[in-house]
Parts: structure tokens; sequence; C-alpha cells
């Protein structure tokens, strides 16, 4: 079987960054044809600069990597700057990146890249808020087709929201994107904080990353260390729910996660509601279902499947 084609679109982030890390080391599986960067953990001059130290950690050199949108489409930005630390990778000593910043527009790239690929040969991976996605979607429907499956992080059903009472971030950021692609017609499977809230970076976790030896397991021990003090204390767990890594784990692994198709809209018009999903898990309203969503994940599983793939670097 040949390899996919994927395009990972993220806010790195160090939950971004252990994704990036998984798709790097499944390099065998995946023939990753770029990475665009987008503002949302932190504004996109840092978003870009914090994918290229991932590239360098990894000693990757042969994936583009570009800079997209750097504000959502129709409200200004916000960034969380309170979990990811200000430089959106808090937790280990950055240095000036090697791996250069392409130069063309992280859209532009999006629309060329597809239009150049088989009909349903590409499938996304967005991690960050959806504004590259839904841009590239705009400038030029015709790739839509072209699109194989659109996997991705963002929503919230019985957990709640984490920005607001019922919004999840990378939704919140930008819910006309994600209203946009999730209207897309083309296969979605999303994974919100239900799922992502079942997989804590717990102390025994962190031992075994930083058990590996080696400065990226170091360098991933670290950053996942920064990321807990908030969560554990804002939830009183113990540890961060790894979010962003479900996107990989689920094309490496997808029986690792238990997923439903559903009917699924954004809210973009309520204050109080905003980025809000409604996932008609029930299907009561009877509409057409546009979306896997995923609902449970076998936490063990998952993380035996991140060690191995950090384990081979
Ligand atoms: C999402 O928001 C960001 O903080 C994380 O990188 C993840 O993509 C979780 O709500
Ligand atoms: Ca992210």
């Amino acid at each position: 079987m040949g390899k996919s084609r994927l395009i990972l679109d993220c806010d790195p982030g160090q939950d971004d960054a252990v994704n990036l890390l998984l798709a790097f080391a499944a390099k065998d599986r995946f023939d990753i044809l770029g990475i665009t960067t987008v503002a949302g953990n932190a504004p996109l001059a840092l978003t870009q600069r914090n994918a290229r130290l991932i590239a360098d950690l990894a000693g990757v050199a042969d994936i583009p990597i570009h800079a997209g949108c750097d504000r959502p489409m129709a409200r200004d930005l916000i960034t969380a700057a309170h979990v990811h630390g200000s430089t959106g990778l808090d937790g280990v000593d950055l240095w000036e990146p090697r791996t250069p910043l392409a130069a063309q527009h992280g859209v532009h790239f999006l629309v060329d890249a597809l239009r150049a690929a088989p009909d349903a040969s590409v499938t996304l991976v967005p991690t960050g808020p959806l504004t590259n996605i839904a841009m590239a979607l705009a400038l030029a429907p015709d790739i839509a087709s072209k699109i194989a499956h659109i996997v991705l992080m963002g929503g919230a059903m019985r957990e709640g929201g984490n920005i607001t009472p019922s919004a999840e971030f990378n939704f919140y950021v930008d819910p006309h994107a994600a209203e946009r692609v999730l209207q897309c017609g083309r296969p979605i499977t999303v994974f919100g904080l239900d799922v992502t809230h079942q997989l804590l970076c717990t102390p025994e976790r962190l031992a075994r990353i930083a058990a590996i030896g080696g400065p990226l397991a170091r360098a991933v021990h670290d950053w996942l260390g920064f990321f807990n003090r908030f969560d554990s204390a804002k939830y009183g767990s113990p540890g961060a729910p790894l979010h962003d890594p479900c996107t990989m784990a689920y094309l490496l692994a997808p029986q690792l996660f238990a997923v439903k198709s559903c009917a699924i809209r954004i809210e973009t018009v309520s204050p109080l509601t905003l980025g809000h999903s409604a996932v008609d898990f029930w299907s009561v309203t009877g509409a057409p279902a546009n979306a896997n969503w995923a609902y449970g994940v076998d936490a063990e599983g998952f993380f035996d499947l991140l060690l191995h793939h950090l384990e081979r670097f």
C-alpha cells in the first residue's frame, strides 16, 4: 500500500509539537506534503517559528513550512499564552531555528498542493483554529474534491468548554472557519475535549517519556511538564489533557478510538455560546451527518503508541 499524503496545519503549542513529532516518526506511513501554520495558541510569528524549531529537533529538513493566516476570518485574534507560555512552546530553552520558512503563504500552498493532487488523495490534519483551511476552501472551492479526509482537533460536547463555558479554544478563536470547514462536504473526523480529556499526561506517563532518553524525549518531557502546570490546577487532575496528538494517533491506529457519525454545527452568532460545537449525538434533528465525532479512546493504547513512536528518533 502506498503512503497517504498529509498536510499538517497547526499553531504550536506543546501538544501540536507532539503531534508533529508523531507524524515525523511515521514517515514510513505518510508522505507529508507540507506544514502550514496559523495564529492561535500564539501569534503567527511565533507559531511558524515554533514549527521550524520542532523540525530542527526532529532532524526533518525536507518538509516545507509555510506561514498562513495571522488572524481569524471575522474576529480579533485571541491567544493562549496563559496555557502555552509567552513563546507558545515554553518549557524548553528555545534557539534560532535552522529550518527555513517557505516563501509562499500557507493558504496559497494549500490551494496549489491540493490542486496538484489526484481526487480524494490528501488528508488534512488541522490542530489549531481552522482559518487556513477555510480560507483555502473560500479562495478555491474546487480543492474540496482533492481532500480525502480532514482529521482535526476541536470542539466539545459532554465535556463543556475550556475557554468559555461552552466553547473549546480552536473553534472559539475562529468559529466562522470551523463552521465553513465542517460544512465542506468531505469526510471529517473531529477530536474534541470529550476524548482529549481522557488522555492525561500523568507523572507516570511523563516518566516513561523521560526514560526514552536523548534530547528529543527530554524536550517532549519538559514541554508536557510545563503544559501540565496550568491544566492540572484548572481541572484538579493528575496531568494536562494531550489534545492534538489524537489526530495522528487516529491515522496510525483508528481502532484506539470510538467515533460516531453525527450532524455537527458551530455557533457563529451568539455572544454567549460563540464557537460551541452542537453535536447531534442522538440524531434528534434528523439533519444529515457531516462528520465523525470521537467520544472514546483507549488511553493506555494511545500512550503506548506515542511512546513507541518517540522511541524511533
Ligand atoms: C486546543 O487548543 C490549544 O490550546 C491546543 O493546542 C489544542 O489544539 C485545545 O483546546
Ligand atoms: Ca493546537
